[in-house]
């Protein structure tokens, strides 16, 4: 039974008629309330409370006992009306000292898996849930393309295609086929939109592109969003050619929700509207900003409290239309319902955790079994297998202990390197927080680098120890050097290990304060002495005849030619997460293997930015005087212990109109000695257009197991209308021709074979 004093709790109506009549039953004061949201980590827990009093809609940042106590006060108000609890759960719910922290969405992306990508999501709301929380800041649909750029690894890399798939992923993870259901949250598409062009990589600076460029190329990851049913979505800090994104009615209002019949609610950045007034200047005041950001179409408005007032003054001197007030609040309300925080009393979390009998078996599912080995899965399916050259007859990897038998190995044992004795060095070896990357509990709410995580994080250092330690395998450990210290005094006793090992793994990369928001970098060189220890490690090992495989520990892309060079292995691992130091040493152990794929190019100098693969075609190659046009690793690229051989592409139809869908196949072979998991991928490349149009563009992928020596047929679907491009009056068309379909295993030109697609009139 419903309370009949609030007929909109009444759950046998729909919910656009609950909607109306709880809209109908509220004040002005009310209503704008709810477009309000607070962060918990910027006011006083007495503000705290007054906001929940006022009927604040949202609170940012809240854990525990603080939320319970402001859901108990916002649903003891006049209406009742309970709050919606939003949390940066970036790659899991790790600002939560004790949850699950999963791969960056790049170290993910490398998995080219959606599925894996769903696991996760669906994981990270359980965990969120069980907080009591009802909304993630997740997933990044922005492209990441200026490497300098300190929050590269919160994207799922440069590729329109590859970050919609696997963003919608996510979305559909947290949110389940009903994100009503009490282990479910929502999801936000952020950062709308074009985020990571902002100028020289410098993080909420303009982004001079144009209306045309936005809708060719950053808005289709979020239309795949809006086709996943995201519920929010959240406008960027920067401007998109001079206007900034909160005040951008034409792609809020008229893009997002009129094109794309968004039905959810927008909510700004942090103090966006704050930033209209005293960054960008385009507001006189908090009523100016107002008027312009809820006339953009922004729902809710991120920590800028002044809007309440300034927000109620404008209504009432009618510069704001209450039916856009009616609008933003409906919005919001509907979101609530469909995400039950009205109907589930799971979802409203009031009692004192003390006292709530449920608390503990909540808690229970942070880090629990089987979001270990999912988050083991996603460790080991993101790692990037970049380079394995032979030594001495062998390739470097993989390893195994002299005299194993080779139980559970993915490769037949005879083809592993026998050790005794290795040596894990660096100064990511054992670096947990290198191994987190940003948005964890030592960034946020507040940064707490000294912070110590609750449970157990698998480092580098200790994944090989744990794994060496199984097959009597000798572990020698030294830092090598410092990530910072340019002085490399240190770097003897390193090469003094070396001298003893039969295999030496290097860890090298950046740290917290190198990456991460509001962490950008000029120069994306290798700091402190870690081009040196690799190369006097090198030497070491070169003359002894052993193979030197680095490993990279690295929030996103740096300048690591020299690491390359120097290697005769390199591991890409991104920010691994929890079991980041379990995943690396089974793939050098052989007990899995590698099939991670870059979902971002790697630049060979820092000045050869931007190096993203599906550049414009210009003249020269796109050469420096001083350095290739080439990248040093491409987008797609990475190995396996197994070898693939591709066939031709066939096409189910060479000839085709914009609404069809054709059907592409390719045979891949494994010419190698072990099964392996190949991601086929699928570029086009239109021959002639009546404007520019990129080298490839990334259409289709799909993964395949193939066995030793097997050959399996990869089906790709391809939608002729993913051929659009969009003209410079806005329009997006098919223009018929002709189209280069090219299938392979990476997106440079070398790996990839052709067939020709003709698209009729
Ligand atoms: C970031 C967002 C984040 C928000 C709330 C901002 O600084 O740009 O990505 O969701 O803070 O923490």
């Amino acid at each position: 039974m419903h309370d009949q004093s609030r007929p909109w709790t009444d759950t046998s109506l729909p919910a656009e008629q609950r909607v109306a009549l709880l809209l109908s039953a509220m004040t002005l004061e009310e209503k704008v309330a709810q477009m309000v949201q607070i962060s918990y980590s910027t006011v006083t827990p007495d503000e705290a409370d007054r906001w929940a009093k006022l009927g604040a809609g949202s609170f940012l940042h809240t854990l525990g006992d603080n939320a319970r106590r402001l859901q108990r006060l916002a649903t003891g108000t006049r209406l009742g009306i309970p709050v919606i609890f939003g949390i940066d759960a970036i790659h899991g719910h790790a600002i939560h000292n004790g949850a699950t922290v999963f791969p960056t969405q790049l170290a993910l992306a490398a998995s080219w898996n959606p599925a894996l990508a769903e696991r996760m999501g669906e994981i990270t709301a359980r965990e969120v849930a069980a907080e009591g929380l009802h909304w993630a800041f997740s997933p990044v649909f922005c492209l990441g393309r200026d490497l300098r750029w300190g929050r590269i690894d919160e994207t799922f890399g440069e590729d329109p295609c590859l970050a919609g798939k696997m963003g919608a992923a996510v979305v559909r993870g947290y949110q389940g086929s009903d994100p009503s259901d009490t282990d479910r949250i929502i999801a936000c598409a952020k950062h709308y939109i074009a985020y990571g062009e902002s100028t020289g990589g410098r993080d909420s600076y303009d982004s001079p592109v144009s209306m045309r460029t936005v809708r060719d190329v950053f808005l289709p990851p979020f239309e795949e969003a809006v086709k996943a049913g995201c519920e929010t979505f959240m406008a960027g800090y920067e401007s998109v050619d001079r206007v900034p994104c909160s005040a951008h009615g034409e792609l809020i209002r008229g893009v997002l929700k009129e094109e794309l019949k968004f039905d959810g609610f927008v909510v700004t950045d942090w103090s966006n509207l704050t930033s209209l007034v005293k960054r960008q200047r385009v507001a006189r005041d908090a009523r100016e900003a107002a008027r312009i950001a809820v006339n953009a179409g922004n729902d809710m408005i991120m920590t800028s409290p002044e809007f309440y007032e300034a927000a109620l003054e404008e209504i009432r001197a009618g510069a704001i239309p209450l039916d856009q007030i009616d609008d933003a609040v409906r919005r919001i309300l509907s979101v609530k319902i469909r995400a039950g925080i009205f109907d589930n009393p799971d979802k409203v979390k009031t009692t004192p955790l003390a006292e709530d009998p449920l608390a503990r078996s909540a808690e229970a599912v942070f880090n629990c079994e089987r979001h270990r080995r999912e988050n083991l899965e996603a460790a080991r399916a993101s790692m990037v297998l970049l380079k394995n050259g032979d030594v001495r007859g062998k390739p470097a990897l993989p390893v195994r202990a002299r005299g194993d038998a080779g139980d559970g190995m993915a490769v037949p044992p005879s083809r592993a390197r026998e050790v005794r004795t290795i040596a894990v060095i660096g100064p990511n070896a054992d670096s947990v927080r290198a191994q987190f990357g940003d948005w964890t509990f030592f960034t946020h709410p507040v940064p707490h680098l000294d912070a110590v995580p609750s449970f157990r994080v698998i480092t580098m250092l200790e994944g090989f120890r744990a794994l060496a330690a199984e097959r009597g395998v000798r572990v020698l450990h030294d830092k090598g050097c410092d990530i910072f210290d340019p002085d490399n005094h240190t770097i003897p006793r390193a090469r003094r290990l070396a001298a003893k090992a039969d295999i030496v793994f290097v860890c090298v990369g950046d740290t917290l304060v190198q990456t991460g928001e509001t962490h950008d970098r000029a120069d994306l060189a290798l700091s402190g002495a870690q081009d040196r220890l690799v190369e006097e490690l090198s030497a070491v090992c070169s003359k002894r005849g052993i193979p030197l495989v680095s490993i990279l520990v690295n929030g996103k892309p740096l300048e690591f030619a020299r690491v390359v060079a120097a290697s005769d292995a390199v591991l890409e691992t991104f920010n691994s997460g929890t079991e980041g130091g379990t995943a690396a040493a089974e793939i050098a152990f052989g007990k899995y293997n590698p099939r991670g794929r870059l979902p971002i190019s790697f630049p060979r100098k820092t000045g050869q930015l931007p190096v993203y693969y599906n550049q414009l075609p210009g003249w020269h190659e796109g050469s420096y005087h001083d350095c290739p046009g080439d990248p040093l690793f491409a987008f797609g690229e990475g190995l396996s212990y197994s070898r693939f051989r591709y066939g031709a592409p066939r096409l189910s139809s060479a000839r085709a109109r914009a609404t069809d869908t054709i059907r592409v196949s390719v045979d891949v072979t494994n010419s190698g000695d072990c099964a392996g998991t190949e991601t086929v991928q699928l570029y086009v490349s239109d021959s002639f257009a009546s404007i520019v149009t990129p080298v490839k563009s990334l259409k289709a992928f799909a993964q395949v197991d193939v066995p030793a020596g097997a050959t399996v047929t990869a089906e790709l679907a391809l939608e002729v209308g993913s051929l659009a491009i969009v003209l410079p009056d806005g329009r997006k068309v098919v223009e018929p021709g002709e189209f280069d379909i090219l299938v392979g295993h990476d997106s440079r030109s070398g790996s990839l074979a052709s067939a020709t697609l003709t698209v009729e009139e």
